[in-house]
This record gives structure tokens, C-alpha cells and sequence, in this order.
């Protein structure tokens, strides 16, 4: 039998390490009791570890690594033994990760999914309350994680507050910055923080003036902030208010809402004015998107199109080469037109929003849809492109593209299949988006679904030429 004492509740790399040198003396997952700290029935140890053979050539894919570093985080006592019986599954079946329906793999993921939404949460609901020590200003926090995320979530903090100094307070750990470095504390008691302060009113004043009534979803905001977290949170206490004048808050806005802006009228050849527009689209502030994109991506094609797609909003690699569906979805885009019989090079291909709309996990930058605010915002451009190229038909690809287009939320369902008329006699069409056929588990739903997506595009190629 080996016993390993893990040094704490996330000593990830004190497990990766014991799990590589277990796994590769073939030891059975049965035999490995896992611990966190020495247990008094210790004295009596257990057998010693299997060598290090650093040498014997042991990988597994970062995929792997990810979501046993998350699933390594969550309180249930027998997340190692599964990450290590999942491990030496993996080394007789390497293709195991792709395995949605396996049940041991899908209940390490819902230990995976449970830990990222409690990072989130920490990095949402964590409020700072200013007070006073030995050397000056203070901010102080408490938070009650779920799991044991407060170490890998202290980055973040340090990033965003660098030049604070501060403290996090939570029941099994508290973290503490001061400008230079992180040091680590023991837990703490809900009270060992200030409760109320000149922030907390700067703060509740800031909540009620951003307050949206028109975007009030009472069981969504539930689910997103539940109600125990409430108690940090100093703006919780003013919801119920809120809440209670939204209705009539929503009427006067609707009354009083400025009438759309209207872009100036250009001067010059179609050429200057899209290079102009172009520009301008690369300073654009209209949402708060361009803060963390690398750039501001635009359209590009022939301005003579009769065909336009919108797409929904850069990815990751479209984000970084500066132009339109270049990535893996750009591909599968590409290869469907080829099939239809249209020629990219003579469409006008966009998106609804121009700016890459992320969450960082590690290093990595994950996807986010554009909310109704931020497409709205980015029609401003789009409505530019439109108005200058004038094309026949317009295909949107997928429900931020739809709504781009049309100017109100559709599903793509009912909307698929058919010629919308447009302004300026323009025709709409809708499908879905290729990342969504990507998204596809199932192999033959996947060849099907994308099959159906090349006939849309037939059809819109036939009507193109039909003039
Ligand atoms: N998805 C989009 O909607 N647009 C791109 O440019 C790339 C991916």
C-alpha cells in the first residue's frame, strides 16, 4: 500500500509528481491511498515510493494537464485518486480525452466546470474594503471559496491591484500583497474584516448608477450572484430597491433614449471612404471590448461584393493576424464555400463585432459570445460596411450575426431557409456558424449539420447568380 502526503488541498505538482512515478512502476490505482497532510496512522508508513525514472519517456497531452490542475482544486476528498485513475487509463488509451461519454472522464469534468465557476465567482464577487495599518492604506476582503482556489486565483488579484496594497481573508487561507510581495496567511473569521466603509459607498453609489433595469433578469442575475454571496457584497444590500423601481426606470429610459446616431455623410471613391471608415474603426472605444483585443478586426473583400457574411466576432487567431475568419472556423468556412461553388475572394466577409471578446484560462484565451450591447454598439460599423459595398445579399452566420443584421434577437431555426428583405433592397439570409458545426460531438451529426450548412450556401450562390 503507498501513502502519499500531499503538502496541501492544491498541491497539484505534489501529486503530478508522486502519480508519474506510481504510473510508471504500473502501480494499480487501488493500492495509493491519498492524503493531504500527515495522518496520525502515518507512523506506520507505507511502502516507499517507486523510483523517479525521469528517463523512461512519460507524457500526457496538455489537455490532460489542464483539467486535472482545475479538478485538483475541488473539495472532494477523491479528486487524486480519480485523477490518477484516470491517468492510467490514459496511458493504455491515449484517445480517452475525447471520450465525452466516459463516465469516469465526465465526472472529473464536473469537478472541473464546479472549480472554474468558483475562480469566477472569487474574481467577480470579491469586494475590497479600505481600512488602516502599520504601513498606511489597506484593502481588505473576505470571501468564502467553495473549493480550494484562493492560491491559483491570487495572480489575477495581483495583476488587476498591483498597486494596492491588500488582503483577501477566506475561512482556510488568506493571501496578502503589499506592492511587492504575496505572502500567505492563516484562515480567517468573516469578522477579522471591516465591514463598511467611505469605498463601500463610493462603490454602492457606482452599482446603482450603472444599474440596467432595460437588462433586469431576475433568475439569470440569481444564478449568476447567488444569494449567498450577497452578505460581501455591499451593493446586494440596494437590489431589492433597484429590482422594485426597474420597471419604471426601463419606461423612462425607453422615453428619454437618444434617437440612433446617423453616420457622417462621406466624401471620396468608394476606396477612400472604406480605407476611412476602416481607420476610424481601428481607434473604436464605442464598447469596452477594445481594452484586452490585440486590434480591432474589419472587414475585407472586394467593395463591388454582391455578396456580404457576417460573421460573429474574431477568435483568438483572427484577433492576432488582424483580419477576418482565418482560424479554425475560417477553415471550415472556407472549405463549405469551396463545396458550394462560391469564390471567397469575390465576397465581403465581417462581423458583427470587431473586436475578440475573451476570458483568460491560463494561457489561454477563450471565447465569449458578444452580448446585445456590444453588437448594438459595433452595428455602427458594420452599417458602414453595408452602406458603402450595397451587396445583393447579406448571409449571417449565427445569432449575433442575425441580430446584427436585422436589429432584434431571431433563432436561427425559424429564420434558416428563407430570403429576408432587407433595406435598400438588399436580401437576408441566416444559417448557422461554422464554430458551432465545429462545436458538433458527434461525428455524423457533425457531417450532416455541415452538409446542410453547404446547401444553404448553394442556394445563396445560385441567387447571386441569378442576379
Ligand atoms: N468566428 C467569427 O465569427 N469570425 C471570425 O472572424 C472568426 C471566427
Amino acid at each position: 500500500m503507498y501513502r502519499i502526503a500531499l503538502t496541501a488541498h492544491d498541491d497539484f505538482d505534489g501529486w503530478r509528481g508522486a502519480a508519474r512515478r506510481l504510473a510508471m512502476a504500473g502501480v494499480d490505482p487501488a493500492d495509493i491511498l491519498w492524503q493531504v497532510g500527515e495522518a496520525p496512522g502515518d507512523l506506520f508508513g507505507g511502502d516507499p515510493l517507486p523510483p523517479d525514472r525521469a528517463d523512461a519517456g512519460f507524457s500526457v497531452s496538455r489537455a490532460f494537464i489542464d483539467l486535472a490542475q482545475k479538478a485538483s482544486l475541488h473539495r472532494d476528498p477523491e479528486r487524486f485518486a480519480l485523477l490518477y485513475a484516470l491517468l492510467c487509463r490514459l496511458r493504455g488509451r491515449p484517445g480517452l480525452m475525447e471520450d465525452k461519454a466516459d463516465p469516469l472522464l465526465r465526472r472529473i469534468d464536473i469537478l472541473a466546470k464546479a472549480v472554474r465557476r468558483d475562480i469566477h465567482k472569487m474574481r467577480a464577487f470579491v469586494r475590497f474594503r479600505e481600512m488602516a495599518d502599520e504601513g498606511g492604506e489597506r484593502f481588505v476582503a473576505w470571501f468564502e471559496p467553495e473549493h480550494h482556489i484562493v492560491r491559483a486565483n491570487a495572480g489575477f488579484f495581483l495583476r488587476r491591484f498591483a498597486a494596492m496594497r491588500w488582503s483577501i481573508l477566506t475561512p482556510d487561507v488568506s493571501i496578502h500583497w503589499d506592492g511587492e510581495t504575496l505572502i500567505e496567511g492563516l484562515g480567517a473569521q468573516r469578522n477579522d474584516a471591516p465591514d463598511g466603509d467611505p469605498v463601500e459607498a463610493l462603490w454602492t453609489g457606482y452599482y446603482a448608477a450603472i444599474f440596467n433595469p432595460a437588462r433586469l433578469k431576475t433568475g439569470a442575475m440569481l444564478s449568476e450572484m447567488p444569494k449567498k454571496y450577497w452578505r460581501n457584497l455591499p451593493e446586494a444590500a440596494l437590489i431589492p430597491d433597484l429590482i422594485a423601481g426597474a420597471q419604471a426606470r426601463e419606461a423612462a429610459m425607453i422615453a428619454t433614449a437618444p434617437l440612433p446616431e446617423k453616420a457622417p455623410r462621406r466624401q471620396g471613391d468608394i476606396a477612400t471612404v472604406w480605407a476611412t471608415i476602416r481607420q476610424e474603426a481601428m481607434g473604436c472605444t464605442r464598447c469596452a471590448l477594445h481594452r484586452d483585443a490585440t486590434q480591432t478586426v474589419f472587414g475585407e473583400g472586394p467593395l463591388d461584393a454582391p455578396l456580404l457574411f457576417i460573421g460573429e466576432q474574431p477568435g483568438d487567431q483572427e484577433d492576432l493576424a488582424g483580419r477576418p475568419f482565418v482560424g479554425p472556423a475560417g477553415q471550415l468556412f472556407d472549405r463549405a464555400l469551396a463545396q458550394a461553388g462560391v469564390d471567397r475572394s469575390r465576397a465581403y466577409v465581417t462581423n458583427a463585432v470587431k473586436h475578440f471578446k475573451f476570458e483568460r484560462q491560463g494561457k489561454r484565451r477563450l471565447h465569449q459570445s458578444p452580448d446585445a450591447g456590444e453588437i448594438e454598439a459595433c452595428r455602427w460599423w458594420l452599417g458602414q460596411e453595408i452602406e458603402l459595398i450595397r451587396p445583393r445579399i447579406i448571409v449571417a452566420l449565427g445569432a449575433s450575426a442575425a441580430r446584427a443584421m436585422l436589429g432584434k434577437a431571431v433563432t436561427i431555426s425559424r429564420t434558416r431557409g428563407s430570403a429576408i428583405a432587407l433595406k435598400d433592397g438588399a436580401e437576408g439570409w441566416v444559417t448557422v456558424h461554422p464554430s458551432y458545426l465545429l462545436r458538433l460531438p458527434d461525428a455524423e451529426r457533425q457531417a450532416a449539420e455541415q452538409a446542410r450548412f453547404v446547401d444553404d450556401l448553394r442556394v445563396v450562390a445560385e441567387r447571386v447568380k441569378r442576379g
